[in-house]
C-alpha cells in the first residue's frame, strides 16, 4: 500500500474544495490499486468534508496537547474523533519553529490522538544547517525518542520524513538520502516501537515530475505533499506515477 497524503496548510477555500473534490473525477484509477489517499484539511471544512471519506482518509493539521478545558482557541483530539477524523498532522516543522512546537508537547499530542484513536502523522526532519553538518541521524533520532516516549507502541501511526531544506522550496532531498534516512527511520522505530508495520512517508517539495522516482525508492510508503496538493491536477499526477 502506498499513501498519497495532502496537506493543505493554511490554504483552500470552501470552494476551493468543491472544484478540488469535481477534479478528482477525472482520474480513472485502476481498482483496487493500493493507493490510499488522504487530504489534511484546516478545521473549519473538516465537517463538510466527512462525505469524502471511503473514497480518502481525512484529516487535521493540529491538535491540542491538552484534553479539554480552558484552552481558548484550541481543538482537542476528543473533538477530532467526535467528527470522524481518521488521521491528524504532528510536529510539523512550520509548527516547530513558527509555533513552538517541541518534541515534548508532540509526545503530549500523539498521546491525547492515541487516547481518542485518531492516528497520528509525525513529521520529522533536519534543518539545512543540521544536514550540512552530518547531524540528520542525531536529530531525528532525538526526534523519534522523546515524540514516541512512552506512546501506545501497537496503535496505528505513520512518520514523515520532511528535511526542513525541501519543504516548499521545490529542492526535493536525492533518492539517495531519502533511501538512507527511512531505512534509519524504520530501525530506529523497531528499536521504540518494536517488531511492526512501520509506515514512513516522504515530504518535501514533492511535484508530478519528482514522484515516481521517490515513489518507488525503497521503504518509502508514500508522499506528504503540500504545495502540489491544493491543486487537483499536480495532486493527481503524482498519484498517477504509482501506476
Ligand atoms: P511541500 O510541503 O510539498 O510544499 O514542500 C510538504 C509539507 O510541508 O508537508
Amino acid at each position: 500500500m502506498k499513501y498519497i497524503i495532502g496537506n493543505w496548510k493554511m490554504n483552500m477555500t470552501a470552494g476551493d474544495i468543491v472544484e478540488f473534490t469535481r477534479g478528482v473525477r477525472k482520474y480513472k484509477f485502476p481498482k483496487n490499486s493500493n493507493v490510499t489517499f488522504g487530504l489534511g484539511a484546516p478545521y473549519v471544512y473538516l465537517l463538510g468534508m466527512a462525505k469524502l471519506q471511503g473514497h480518502v482518509l481525512v484529516g487535521a493539521q493540529n491538535v491540542s496537547q491538552y484534553e479539554k478545558g480552558a484552552y481558548t482557541g484550541e481543538i482537542s483530539a476528543e473533538m477530532l474523533a467526535d467528527v470522524g477524523l481518521d488521521f491528524c498532522i504532528v510536529g510539523h516543522s512550520e509548527r516547530r519553529t513558527l509555533f513552538g512546537e517541541t518534541n515534548k508537547i508532540v509526545n503530549a499530542k500523539i498521546k491525547q490522538l492515541q487516547e481518542y484513536e485518531v492516528m497520528p502523522i509525525l513529521c520529522i526532519g533536519e534543518t539545512l544547517e543540521e544536514f550540512e553538518a552530518g547531524k540528520t541521524k542525531d536529530v531525528l533520532s532525538e526526534q523519534l525518542s522523546i515524540a514516541l516516549k512512552d506512546v501506545d507502541k501497537s496503535s496505528k501511526i505513520m512518520i514523515a520524513y520532511e528535511p526542513v531544506w525541501a519543504i516548499g522550496t521545490g529542492k526535493s532531498a536525492s533518492v539517495k538520502t531519502i533511501k538512507e534516512t527511512i531505512a534509519f527511520i524504520k530501525q530506529k522505530l523497531t528499536e521504540i516501537l518494536g517488531e511492526r508495520e512501520h509506515i514512513v512517508l516522504y515530504g518535501g517539495s514533492v511535484n508530478p515530475g519528482n514522484s515516481s522516482e521517490i515513489l518507488h525508492t525503497d521503504g518509502v510508503d508514500g508522499a506528504l505533499i503540500g504545495g502540489a496538493s491544493c491543486n487537483v491536477d499536480t495532486f493527481m499526477k503524482i498519484a498517477s506515477t504509482l501506476f
